[in-house]
Parts: C-alpha cells; structure tokens; sequence
C-alpha cells in the first residue's frame, strides 16, 4: 500500500515521461538477428515491438516507483546476454523453511524471492535466519518467448503420458492466471511459473523493480515489516498505470516486446553437428528435449500455426540432486521445468543456478529422470561428445 505523495513528487509515470511515437522499425531483410522482431509483422505491431524494447530497457527511478526494494532497475540490466532480450549472469535468490510438514516460502518474512537491493539502506532485505533453503536461479533468456507462448495448454499436456523411454516421467506446471483467472499450464519460468507473458512480466514489474502494477497492486514489505514500507513506499500504488492514449501501462509494453522477438536462427549443421543430432535422439536426450512444437491458431500471423524447435517439453522433471529445494505451485523441491535448448549456444554458463561453466558439464551434471541419458552420454567416445555438443551450438 502506498502513502499519499509526500515532499517527492509523484504522480502518473506517463507524464514523467511522455512517450514517443514511433513509427516502427523498418523490417530487416533476410533471418533475424539477436534482439530483432519476428519476421513478417506489420506496421503496427512493428511499433508495438519498439515501444515495448523501449519500456523494456528503461531504467526506473524511485520517483517512478522503483523499489523500495528491488532487484535491478530495468528488465534488459539483467536480460542482456547477446543483446536486448537475451538471459544473463546474474542470479536472483529464492529462501525458505523445509521441514517434515513440507515447504514453507516464508511469505510473513519476505519470501521466497529476495530482494538485494533498496532504495533506502534501512529497508535493505537479508535472507532471514529461519531459512534453511537458499536457492539461487539464473536469468533466462526471452529470445521467442512469443512462440512458446502461443503453444497451447493441450499441446504440453499431450507430452503426460506413461511409458516413456528410461522411465522419464514429466508433468505439467498448472497455474492460476493472474491476468485472467483462468487455470493454465505454465509455460515460463524455472518451475513453469507462469502462462503468459504478461503474467511474468506484472510479476517482474513487481518483485524485480518493485513496481505496483495492475496485477500486483501492494508492494513487498522489506523481510515483511510494514512499518519499515511505510516510510519508504512514498509513491501511490499501483505505480504502473494504464495511458488512455494507448490503452497500455508498462507491463503490456514489455509483454509486447517479448511477445514479438525473433528467436534465435539456428545455424546450418555441418557434418559433426548431424552426427551429434543423431546421437541426441540415440542417447535419450529428445525424450524431454522435444525437437519441436506447434503453436495454436494465433491472432498474430507471426505466432500462428507455427513449428517451434525449441528443444523442450516444457514439462516438470524431477532432477534429483538438481532439484533447488523450493516449492512454486505444483512443482516439486526437485522439479525443474526443461529448459528450452534452442539458443542454448548464446546463454552460458548452464543449469538453473549457473553452476555449469558449459555444455559438457551440464549434461553430466543431470540427475533424476535423466540419469540414464546422462550415463549414456558419459559412455560416448570423445568424438561423439563433440558431435554432440557441436549439435547443440547449432540451435
Ligand atoms: C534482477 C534480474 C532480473 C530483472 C531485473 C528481470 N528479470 Fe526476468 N528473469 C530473471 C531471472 C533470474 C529469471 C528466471 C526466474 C525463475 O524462473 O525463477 C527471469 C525470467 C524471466 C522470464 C521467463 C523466461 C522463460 O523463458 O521462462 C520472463 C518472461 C522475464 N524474466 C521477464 C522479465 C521482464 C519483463 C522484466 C522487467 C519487468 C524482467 N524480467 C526483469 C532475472 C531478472
Ligand atoms: C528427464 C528429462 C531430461 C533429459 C532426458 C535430458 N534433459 Fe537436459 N535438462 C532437463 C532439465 C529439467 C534441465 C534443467 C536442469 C537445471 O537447470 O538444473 C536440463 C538442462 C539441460 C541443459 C542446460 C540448459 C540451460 O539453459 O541451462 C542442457 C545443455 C541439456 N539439458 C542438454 C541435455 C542433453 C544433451 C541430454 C541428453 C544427454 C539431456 N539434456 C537429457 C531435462 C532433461
């Protein structure tokens, strides 16, 4: 909850900073590169794109609503990786309580995620001594997340099946909307947190910048002390409005950006990358790595009815001694949703925290569900590794 406006001036963020009319981006001949719309847009969804890149790599004030706590001052200060859009080194933090009666994220004291920074050293979040769980997880990149998007819900759950090879399970992220209402599949995130990508943008408006937002109007109090809110939370909430001009506040924006950015084009496989796809699909790695899906009808041409090769079930796995002990939703203390390998050339280093320099090591490193695709790949000659990974730094 935010306080009246007191000696800082406040007010709408629009009228703090108008926002110019672009007339879009003139459309880059031949395949997209890093940071580039979607091929085939029109007029306007092109200015839609460039609006959004716009909000996206703005840096927020605390006279804007950045904060009281937060994490970084722009969507694109953490997703820079190759360009604007990409992942990144940086890792945000997850606490909680684990114990015999399950996993508490420790709501009353700020968690699960915490927040580094503060725009006031008073409010400066620390992890909480009742934690017993701290888990770090490494910025994704959002290059295509469009495409992903416009899979549908019955297209991932057609992957839950008995059966499959090496004993792999898999099960879908199912959560609660909170742009809609709606109980979806999750498509986004380390856990398979969130459907749509306005849904993880409002989240990330909120516990990234700590900007209030339509969706998430009360701002996280610092490890929960709302009194310690009180005095610095001197913007009223939400902080993100909607412009009547557009009909757009700043997480629409930034949902656009991410809505219509190309996907990274995968490189022409030479002879050891054919090798190494052959080997993929042999050593088991396609079982959860799914080559491809199809997006559903889309009102946007670019999104719809496509083939999406994006390397992913995008279903749950237990990954054993991967696994990062925190509950979201119906993922598990070791569930990890299977991360999309197109790109996966451009994101280094690997695995939910980071903790693998490159690809050998986070192929080894896999466990669980995995562990037989992982043996198998660990028995390959050192050529066939190398045809492997020559596969992956194709996508
Ligand atoms: C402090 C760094 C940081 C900032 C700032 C940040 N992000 Fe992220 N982003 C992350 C991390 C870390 C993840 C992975 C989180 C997870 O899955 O738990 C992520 C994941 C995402 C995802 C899911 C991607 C996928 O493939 O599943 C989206 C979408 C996203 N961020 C959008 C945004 C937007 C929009 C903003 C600005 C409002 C933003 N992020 C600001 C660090 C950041
Ligand atoms: C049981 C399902 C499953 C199988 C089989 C599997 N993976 Fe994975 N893979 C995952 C999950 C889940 C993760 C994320 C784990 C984490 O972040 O801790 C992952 C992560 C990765 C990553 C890191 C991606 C990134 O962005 O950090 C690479 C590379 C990878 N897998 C390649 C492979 C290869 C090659 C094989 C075959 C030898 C394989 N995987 C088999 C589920 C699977």
């Amino acid at each position: 909850m935010g306080k009246p406006p007191q000696a800082q001036p406040t007010g709408p963020r629009q009228a703090q900073r108008p926002r110019p009319h672009h007339r879009g981006m003139p459309p880059r001949q031949g395949a997209p590169r890093a940071s580039d719309p979607l091929p085939g847009l029109t007029d306007d969804l092109l200015t839609a794109f460039a609006d959004g890149r716009e909000e996206f790599t703005r840096r927020e004030m605390p006279v804007g609503g950045l904060g009281p706590i937060f994490n970084n001052n722009s969507c694109a200060s953490c997703h820079n990786q190759g360009g604007v859009g990409g992942g990144g080194v940086i890792t945000v933090t997850r606490f909680g309580l684990s114990s015999a009666e399950g996993f508490d994220p420790l709501a009353d004291l700020g968690g699960s995620l915490l927040q580094v920074r503060s725009i006031h050293p008073a409010a400066r979040e620390i992890i909480p001594i009742d934690a017993n769980v701290v888990a770090r997880r490494q910025t994704t990149p959002l290059f295509g997340l469009g495409l992903i998007e416009a899979i549908a819900d019955e297209t991932i759950l057609a992957g839950v099946f008995d059966g499959k090879p090496d004993g792999v399970q898999g099960k879908a992220a199912l959560v609660t909307d909170v742009t809609t209402g709606e109980e979806r599949v999750g498509h986004f995130g380390w856990k398979g947190q969130h459907a749509t990508l306005l849904a993880f943008s409002a989240d990330a408006y909120l516990n990234e910048m700590g900007i209030t937002n339509r969706f998430f109007p009360e701002e996280n109090a610092p490890n929960g002390r709302a009194d310690v809110l009180a005095t610095y939370d001197t913007v009223a909430d939400p902080e993100d409005t909607t412009d009547p001009v557009t009909g757009k506040a700043d997480i629409d924006h930034s949902a656009d950006f991410m809505r219509l950015l190309a996907p990274l084009q995968p490189r022409t496989l030479n002879a050891a990358a054919t090798a190494g796809k052959a080997l993929f699909e042999s050593v088991g790695c396609a079982v959860c790595h799914t080559p491809s899906m199809q997006t559903a009808v889309n009102d946007i041409a670019a999104l719809s009815e496509k083939t999406v090769s994006l390397y992913s079930d995008l279903l749950l796995h237990d990954m054993g001694a991967l696994g990062d002990g925190i509950v979201q939703g119906n993922a598990g203390p070791h569930d990890i949703k299977t991360p999309p390998l197109w790109g996966v050339r451009a994101s280094a280093p690997y695995l939910h925290d980071g903790r693998a320099p490159n690809l050998d090591r986070a192929i080894r490193m896999h466990d669980g569900e995995a562990v037989a695709a992982r043996d198998r790949y660990n028995a390959l000659t050192p050529q066939q590794k190398q045809q492997l990974i020559s596969f992956l730094n194709s996508l």
